[in-house]
């Protein structure tokens, strides 16, 4: 355990949890390890307004371990075998998500899928920061709606979230701003204790598939290249280098023709000789 941090060090406020009084120190050295951790990891740049945000969060995986020392529980993450890497990037992951978020993508996928209709191979599809699931099951919902085969794989670097996804069941209030046509085509609502909870239907299950990816990771498994690509309200995240790298790998992955939807403020294919705009942040692959 390290020496009292100097006042001006202190965190931010007192943490009930070691006595009214405690406050548990949070460093500029310690938040400066935060940053280089997880841009490490994960690739996130963090910036320095995020302090209070990364102090909040990571007091809960403190407590979970019962320490009182920020530069003991960065140890922690940093040993090998301690397991607890993996629970500091679910804490500082951001994972604002919605069903049909960003509607316009799911219309453009609507027409796409419509004109794939009677090709020879379900059409792919990945959400490839799919947080909780909805983006994932949005793509899975809209093909079965235009009546076109096809899979979906939502991957994420968080397991966390993953397990929501996984396992597909909502609060309803999640789910408040889709048709009533929709939810009854696509959810079982919850009955006695599962009262306020909907399920994606079995059958929309069967087409979508969730696995851990790292984007950042030098090596994706994917084997086969897809037809539309979800990387939304990510790469904010990322600094300029990676966002770039990262572009050419999504252009690798997709087909001629295919699509890559980004998020709202996220720019980065427009300069890329590989696409070509094709709507409100939505680009097309070209050939070659
Ligand atoms: C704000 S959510 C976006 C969810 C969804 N794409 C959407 O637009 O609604 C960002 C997601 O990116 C994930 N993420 C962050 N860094 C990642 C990385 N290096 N590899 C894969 N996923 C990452 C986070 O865990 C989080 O779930």
């Amino acid at each position: 355990m390290r020496t009292p941090a100097s006042a001006s060090n202190l965190a931010l406020s007192p943490d009930p949890a070691f006595g009214a009084d405690a406050v548990i120190a949070f460093s500029e050295r310690d938040f400066n390890t935060v940053r280089q951790l997880i841009a490490d990891y994960a690739g996130i740049k963090l910036s320095v307004q995020k302090r209070n945000m990364v102090y909040n969060r990571l007091l809960r995986r403190l407590r979970a371990h019962q320490l009182n020392d920020f530069g003991d529980y960065l140890q922690l993450v940093t040993a090998n075998a301690s397991g607890e890497r993996e629970a500091f990037v679910n804490a500082l992951t951001t994972n604002l998500t919605a069903f049909f978020r960003e509607p316009h993508h799911f219309d453009l996928l609507a027409a796409y899928a419509r004109d794939r209709i009677g090709k020879r191979r379900p059409l792919r599809c990945w959400s490839s920061a799919c947080s909780t699931g909805e983006e994932a099951w949005s793509i899975a919902m809209v093909l079965r709606e235009t009546g076109c085969p096809g899979e979906v794989l939502g991957t994420d670097i968080d397991t966390d979230v993953l397990e929501t996804a996984q396992a597909a069941v909502y609060r309803m209030e999640r789910t408040s701003g889709l048709p009533p046509e929709r939810l009854r085509q696509h959810f079982l609502r919850g009955t006695g204790a599962n009262d306020g909870l909907v399920s994606v239907r079995p059958d929309l299950r069967a087409m979508v598939r969730f696995g851990q990816l790292n984007l950042q990771s030098p090596v994706w498994p994917a084997q086969e290249r897809f037809d539309v690509i979800f990387c939304r309200n990510v790469v904010i995240y990322f600094d300029r280098e990676f966002q770039k790298k990262l572009l050419h790998r999504l252009a690798d992955l997709l087909v001629p023709g295919g699509l890559l939807m980004v998020g709202h403020s996220e720019s980065f294919p427009a300069a890329h000789p590989g696409f070509r705009s094709c709507g409100r942040t939505a680009y097309e692959r070209l050939d070659g």
